[in-house]
């Protein structure tokens, strides 16, 4: 029986060949660290880095490639942004689809500096509604709101929340900015300034095609004005401060870099630049297309419910599925068994996307298409699907 992953929401598969083929070049090949030699593979390990922070600032329009920071991935990289922003007693809006690596940072600066938030209402398709962004926020702002934090791209249902209007708003009321781009980025065309975004988080392991353990925050100029260190130590610069430099990127990038996985991003960045993100977008798009048509008929008999937006517009390649009829663990673990199919099953680490949608505590099965998912892929899934719904079980 033949692999079919459709969980590219949790971390994407298969990469580009060239990913791993760069990881493994650099470690065998170069290998130096970077900022504490001056030999030419420390310098060659040094325009990596330089060079992969100027793809990452042209991907999002940032305003400049020092301004990139890298980490292990978005989940460090949100809790640098929301440890090193907010103070005691601000207040935040967010969205009902934050991840948990928004929601518990969020949580712990509650009890550490009194920080609260106000969740952005939605409609019924998991949306932050086009040309309400302001009669919507407007009533939770308190004197002490600083910023707004939204997913754009929710990593449970796809709903993809209008971040130029949310933008807007921010701009309006003097509020700072903020995305996760996870589900986002690599999918969707991207613009800082248009969005008037002051920061973004991303993970290079997902629709970035990269490999595990590397992200980062892109931060424009007033964040990163004001951003403080979460975590200290060696730079390889200004090693006769015993304080982190206050210059960026190395202010918020203490320790060894993650290069291998630097190495791997850009080759992944280059995939992308090669392929066109908008040529990835209409691929995964008519696949959802394909998977929710597939999925009507058993939706129209109650055999199953796709929450989230009707609309492939208004969605990543993200499909959340509930299933009535049968536990959603033992129809994941079916389609696994029966027919190789991967999906992840349960809440996804966004318990507040499932109460605002209606799928609290139960989760939902949740398939997810990447840039190499084949239609046939797609559809063999739906059609299993039905079996197991529509045959009693054996
Ligand atoms: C929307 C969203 N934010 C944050 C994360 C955390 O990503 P990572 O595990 O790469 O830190 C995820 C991963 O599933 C996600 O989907």
């Amino acid at each position: 029986m033949e692999r079919i992953y459709l969980d590219n929401a949790a971390t994407s598969f298969p990469k580009p060949p060239e990913v791993a083929e760069a990881v493994s070049r650099f470690m065998t090949s170069c290998g130096a660290n970077t900022g504490r030699g001056s030999y030419r593979s420390a310098e060659e390990a040094e325009e990596l880095v330089y060079g992969t922070r100027a793809m990452i600032n042209d991907l999002f329009s940032g305003d400049h490639p020092r301004n990139v920071v890298f980490s292990s991935g978005i989940t460090m990289s949100l809790n640098q942004l929301l440890y090193g922003i907010l103070k005691s007693g601000d207040h935040i809006l967010v969205s009902s689809f934050e991840h948990n690596a928004v929601m518990r940072p969020l949580t712990l600066l509650k009890e550490k500096r009194n920080v609260s938030f106000s969740l952005i209402p939605c409609n019924e398709e998991g949306l932050i509604e086009r040309g309400t962004v302001e009669q919507s926020c407007l009533p939770l702002l308190k004197p002490e709101t600083r910023a707004v934090m939204i997913n754009h791209a929710g990593n449970v249902f796809g709903n993809i929340q209008p971040l130029e209007e949310i933008g807007r708003f921010c701009r309006k009321y003097g509020l700072l900015f903020f995305a996760d781009t996870a589900q986002s980025a690599g999918v969707l065309e991207f613009d800082m300034q248009k969005m008037n975004l002051d920061a973004l988080a991303f993970t290079g392991h997902k629709g970035l095609l990269g490999p595990q353990g590397i992200g980062g925050l892109v931060l424009r100029q007033r964040a990163a004005e004001m951003i403080s260190p979460l975590i200290a130590g060696g730079t390889g610069s200004q090693s006769d401060l015993e304080e982190m430099p206050a210059f960026l990127p190395d202010r918020l990038e203490a320790g060894t870099l993650n290069l291998p996985g630097i190495a791997g991003l850009s080759v992944a960045l280059s995939f992308l630049d090669k392929t066109g993100i908008s040529k990835i977008r209409a691929h995964e798009q008519a696949l959802t297309r394909i998977f929710l048509k597939e999925l009507s008929p058993l939706a129209e008999k109650g055999l199953l419910r796709i929450p989230g937006p009707a609309s492939v517009d208004a969605r990543v390649g993200v499909v959340s599925v509930v299933t009535p009829g049968i536990d959603e663990a033992l129809a994941a673990a079916l389609l696994n068994e029966r027919y190789g199919i991967e999906v992840r099953v349960g809440l996804h680490c966004a318990p507040r996307a499932h109460q605002a949608m209606g799928t609290f505590p139960g989760g939902t099965i949740r398939f997810s298409f990447g840039c190499f998912t084949k239609e046939e892929e797609v559809r063999l899934a739906a059609k299993a699907l039905g079996e197991i719904l529509t045959q009693p079980l054996e």
